[in-house]
């Protein structure tokens, strides 16, 4: 019997990568069936019927299906993705739109947008892990929800029995940029890192002979030699957004030189200037509803339509590529090397061990077993300290539904520059989350 794989949250304008690198990689992953399921169902018929043309014609021998009903999509499941957003990109838009209003950052992850975001997808999250739980308790369960770094917290901390990997494909990404740079292949590069997700350093980029490539990195960045980072290693990665993330990566490098950020930092660090440098009339949010929500719809239309995937293609990249391998690891026992959200647990010697961090992971049947990073400085520990305590009273607030818990968490993110601002935006958040957020905030 081969392995049975879901995708939830299959709705999402990132299955079609999902779906090309699972079929690329079938045979390695033994993938004898694939359904997908959204609660939207017209999401999920567009993105179930898009995946049973292009099986047909690709790997007619792996079954396919498509639901709207959990259960039914976890039954007899091997390898759940998970990969949700409750309120879609159009609420993510309101949350930088208000966020904006306020003189504020509104991305979807750091700031405030990732506070609102955060309480409307642990709920939906801890639903179905507790389902998964019930119906297919053995499956592992590989998460890219965002935002990853509360979804971790509440979930490690509420289901701490429960199989799953909570991940995201930005370290991957930039490594690819970084390799790119310094004339190697990724994989022949080992990166030394430690952080929180989207909120992470890395120490040290070692080749095959031992030799550290960081420090000659950093004196092409201080020098001026190097200004910014080519996105051209990641498909999905190619637009202005990208391109100014990336260039910020270097600007944050030489800012504070010891260890080189991951392009998130670039929100914290440089707030003031990522509020000038920015669109915030036509956000993120709103190039990603402009863009890629259409033209994959689109083409999912087209191929309904023809009943025809032939000319068809798939981008298969960064994002789709990082989980299966992932999930490949595990399958196969390769005991290979991802960067996983994981509880502490002395990980990072001189930081909290009962909080979830992001470091370097070796992957097999086993689980993971994360890699000894050691104690890192007092900079970088503080910063996280405090990222950490907002990230910690975020997921109290979202699952006690205390108002209280929320104002705290919001002063703790350093974005937020006073009660005032902060105040504004929560009672903002509250009305327009209305829909998702823990009932008990409006009782
Ligand atoms: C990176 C991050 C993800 C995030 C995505 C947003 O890949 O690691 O966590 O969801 O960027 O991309 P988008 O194109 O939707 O802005
Ligand atoms: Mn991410």
């Amino acid at each position: 019997m081969g392995n049975k794989f879901v995708i939830i949250g299959a709705g999402s304008t990132h299955t079609p990568g999902i779906l090309a690198a699972l079929t690329a990689k079938a045979d390695e992953i033994k993938m004898s069936e694939l359904c997908l399921h959204d609660i939207e169902y017209d999401r999920v018929y567009h993105m179930g019927e898009f995946n049973r043309i292009y099986m047909s014609e690709h790997r007619p021998d792996i079954k396919t299906s498509w639901t709207t009903d959990l259960k039914e999509a976890l039954t007899g499941a091997d390898y759940v993705f998970i990969q949700i957003r409750p309120g879609r990109n159009e609420q993510r838009a309101v949350d930088e739109h208000t966020c904006y209003k306020h003189g504020l950052i509104g991305q979807e992850t750091c700031g405030l947008g990732g506070f609102a975001f955060a309480l409307r997808t642990i709920p939906a999250i801890l639903e179905i892990v507790k389902t998964a739980l019930e119906v297919c308790p053995n499956a592992w369960l590989l998460n890219y929800s965002n935002p990853e770094a509360m979804v971790s917290e509440a979930v490690y901390r509420t289901y701490p029995q429960a199989k799953m990997l909570c991940i995201c494909d930005m370290p991957i990404s930039q490594q690819e940029q970084v390799a790119a740079y310094l004339g190697y292949d990724e994989k022949d590069l080992t990166f030394k890192y430690f952080g929180l997700n989207h909120f992470g350093w890395y120490t040290n980029i070692y080749n095959k002979k031992g030799e550290d490539l960081l420090p000659q990195l950093r004196e092409d960045v201080l020098s001026g030699k190097v200004t910014g980072l080519s996105a051209s290693q990641d498909a999905g990665k190619l637009d202005d957004y990208w391109f100014k993330t990336f260039n910020n990566v270097i600007k944050g490098f030489k800012a504070y030189p010891d260890f080189m950020p991951l392009c998130y930092l670039q929100y914290y660090y440089f707030h003031d200037e990522m509020m000038e440098q920015f669109d915030h009339e036509f956000t993120r949010a709103d190039s990603v509803l402009a863009g890629r929500e259409i033209t994959v719809y689109q083409e999912c239309k087209r191929v309904i339509e023809t009943q025809s995937a032939k000319d068809s293609y798939l981008i298969s990249g960064v994002h789709g590529n990082y989980i299966v391998d992932l999930a490949s690891s595990i399958i196969n026992d390769k005991r290979e090397r991802f960067i996983v959200n994981v509880m502490n647990n002395g990980a990072i010697g001189n930081f909290n061990h009962d909080a979830v961090v992001e470091v370097p992971c070796y992957v097999g049947a086993s689980g993971v077993e994360p890699v000894a990073v050691g104690y890192i400085p007092q900079f970088h520990k503080s910063l996280m300290e405090a990222q950490k305590g907002y990230e910690k009273l975020a997921v109290e607030a979202c699952l006690e539904g205390s108002y209280d818990k929320a104002l705290q968490a919001i002063l703790l993110n350093k974005t937020v520059p006073s009660y005032r601002k902060g105040k504004e935006v929560l009672d903002d958040f509250l009305e327009l989350n209305k829909d998702y957020w823990n009932p008990k905030f409006y009782k």
